[in-house]
């Protein structure tokens, strides 16, 4: 419990205020309302967020995937960094391995790739 505050609090302040749930997030109305349906449908079709640095593409897929799993996100999530996870090893050991344990458990689960967009 106290290595659990400890961590919360030593958190950069971009994850610690990360918006956690698809409400607190602002603007990117047409989107959020898209996403809202899925949440409503309880799915997720592949999706693919693009765009410049700090706009939320993590911070929304994050809060999708709360949003849907709730307390069962940290099990049922996978977050990998493409910066420095992308090599055929992370899909045959990491992916693979995630989405094997999840079979006799889940009914659905989500792999989620973060990617730094390059400056332009
Ligand atoms: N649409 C948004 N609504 C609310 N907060 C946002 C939004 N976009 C970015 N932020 C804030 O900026 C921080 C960085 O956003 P992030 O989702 O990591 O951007 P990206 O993945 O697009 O680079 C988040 O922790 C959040 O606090
Ligand atoms: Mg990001």
């Amino acid at each position: 419990m106290e290595i659990e505050k400890e961590t919360q609090q030593n958190l950069p302040w971009v994850e610690k205020y990360r918006p956690s749930s698809l409400g607190e997030l602002i603007s990117h109305e047409h989107i959020l309302r898209t996403l809202g349906k899925f949440l409503q449908e309880g799915t997720l079709p592949n999706l693919l967020f693009y765009g410049p640095p700090g706009t939320g593409k993590t911070s929304t897929i994050v809060a999708l995937a709360k949003d849907l799993y709730k307390d069962e996100y940290n099990k049922l999530v996978l977050e990998l960094n493409a910066s420095d996870e992308r090599g055929i090893d992370v899909i045959r050991d990491q992916i693979k391995s995630f989405a094997s344990s999840m079979a006799l458990t889940a009914t659905q689960y989500t792999i989620f790739h973060s990617a730094i967009s390059p400056s332009s």
